[in-house]
């Protein structure tokens, strides 16, 4: 194993999209994406999803590569939730179609979505679910820093209907703490957990990140003990991508400081066996859930779906995204609003849905989406005629390693594959195969 992680530890795109965000090239106009979200919100049977950005963070973690905005000032809290609003009725005005559809899905993510007080969070999320016809099987989710929740914003959203939450939790080891910048006591991450549970949220995750400074077999293995201890129903393990931008001064540890390669493979591979010794069940690439919690019942049935947010079991057509930097996407296109946080209040001030970049999928690209989509959520894609002789040979190497087989038409990850699942999908990615990037644009896949 030791040599194929040297091996394989090459850039690679995490395939929440396709195609991957650095290869869009033909932005949607806002009345074609208007359009397009009309088409797929028209029939009677038509559901979507809601994803809603809050940029704001109190702090910085200096290993962050989330579209943040760090601020101790809370006066920032009603002019965003206002422009959130406005934009959200620029989509009534232009979608009427939006209220006869269900909402099936509502993730709040950021940032960080509990910097908005509890009354601000109301303030916010009532009249979106007013004006939709929320689904009976219904799912809100939020991601909280346990440092900045509230057992009153816990409990506003329980009684809005929020039922899965996800603390960010990285690492418990204090010295790793300290060198990202996020003192967090076990205590609090303890605290949250057993609030959200007492005010009935079914689904508790903790997301980790493998790869830090100073993380070793022994810190990681205790991360996951403590891990253990509280039983989230989800744990996401994420390899940690080095984000450039944050300058050597502003963090306690320089890149030389991180494990990588083999190292850095190692303390996922201690932290998987622990998690899997432990019952968990692995969930398509760095996700885990306990056997009988909603992802691992879907992988079992062969209906895990994946989006922009990640891993989930309930799929719908329409992913619309509301804030400031927030990507939607339907079968047809991707759009993605302003990134830059004045420029989206400029653009909503001027009644302007804020689209910023986006693509409209080719042909081709619709079949690569659904291969990679299988292959990712399933392990197995079929592959058609045209494509198994190439397939052979630009993957002989992966098959030899036995990280994948042919089994007629099928090609198929294997168990021991399973860490190499984005150096596979590699096959699938015509457009970077066309136009390799000059400069290093997606973080390593192992
Ligand atoms: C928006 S944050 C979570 C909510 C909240 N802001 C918090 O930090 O608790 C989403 C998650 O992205 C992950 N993340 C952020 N930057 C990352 C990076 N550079 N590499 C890997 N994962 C990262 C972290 O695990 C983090 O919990
Ligand atoms: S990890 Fe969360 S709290 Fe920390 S800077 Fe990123 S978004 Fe903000």
């Amino acid at each position: 194993m030791k040599n194929l992680f040297q091996k394989y530890d090459v850039p690679a795109p995490r395939y929440t999209s396709y195609p991957t965000v650095p290869y869009w090239e033909n932005t949607p106009s806002t009345d074609q994406w208007c359009t397009n979200l009309r088409t797929h919100l028209s029939s009677n049977d038509a559901s979507f999803s809601l994803y809603i950005h809050i940029p704001y963070c109190e702090t910085l973690c200096t290993f962050c590569g989330c579209n943040n905005v760090i601020t101790k000032d809370h006066k920032k809290e009603v002019p965003y939730v206002e422009s959130v609003l406005k934009e959200w009725s620029l989509y009534l005005q232009n979608v009427p179609e939006i209220r006869n559809a269900e909402l099936k899905l509502l993730h709040l993510g950021g940032g960080t979505p509990t910097f908005l007080s509890a009354d601000h969070l109301k303030q916010l999320l009532e009249p979106i679910l007013k004006s939709v016809k929320v689904a009976k099987n219904f799912e809100g989710s939020i991601e909280v820093d346990p440092r900045r929740t509230t057992a009153l914003q816990l409990q506003a959203l329980r009684e809005l209907g929020f039922n899965r939450i996800s603390l960010g939790v990285q690492d418990f080891d204090p010295e790793v703490q300290r060198l990202i910048n996020r003192l967090q006591p076990f205590e609090i991450t303890e605290r949250i957990t057993e609030e959200a549970r007492q005010l009935g949220y079914q689904s508790v995750n903790f997301d980790l990140i493998y790869g830090l400074a100073r993380q070793t077999k022994d810190s990681i293995l205790t991360t996951v003990s403590k891990t253990l201890e509280l039983q989230p129903d989800r744990i996401a393990l994420y390899s940690l991508a080095l984000v450039p931008w944050i300058k050597p001064a502003q963090r306690l540890f320089k890149d030389e400081d991180l494990p990588a390669g083999e190292e850095k493979r190692t303390l996922y591979e201690v932290a998987r066996f622990a998690l899997l010794d432990a019952g968990y069940v692995e969930i398509g690439m760095d996700h885990f859930a306990l056997p009988q919690e909603a992802l691992s019942l879907s992988q079992k049935k062969g209906e895990l779906h994946r989006n922009f947010m990640g891993y989930t079991d309930q799929k719908t057509p329409v992913l619309l995204g509301l804030g400031v930097s927030s990507i939607s996407e339907t079968p047809d296109m991707f759009h993605q609003n302003e990134k830059v946080l004045p420029t989206y209040f400029q653009q909503i001030e001027k009644e302007k849905i804020p689209t910023f970049r986006g693509h409209v999928l080719t042909d081709e690209d619709k079949r690569q989406r659904q291969q990679i989509l299988e292959f990712m959520t399933k392990g197995k894609v079929k592959l058609a005629e045209s494509q198994l002789k190439e397939a052979r040979e630009f993957l002989k190497e992966m098959e030899k390693d036995g990280l994948i087989q042919f089994q007629e038409s099928f090609l198929i990850l294997t168990e021991k594959g399973h860490p190499f699942l984005r150096n596979a999908c590699l096959f699938f990615d015509e457009r970077l195969k066309r136009k390799q990037p000059t400069t290093q644009v997606f973080s390593k896949a192992v």
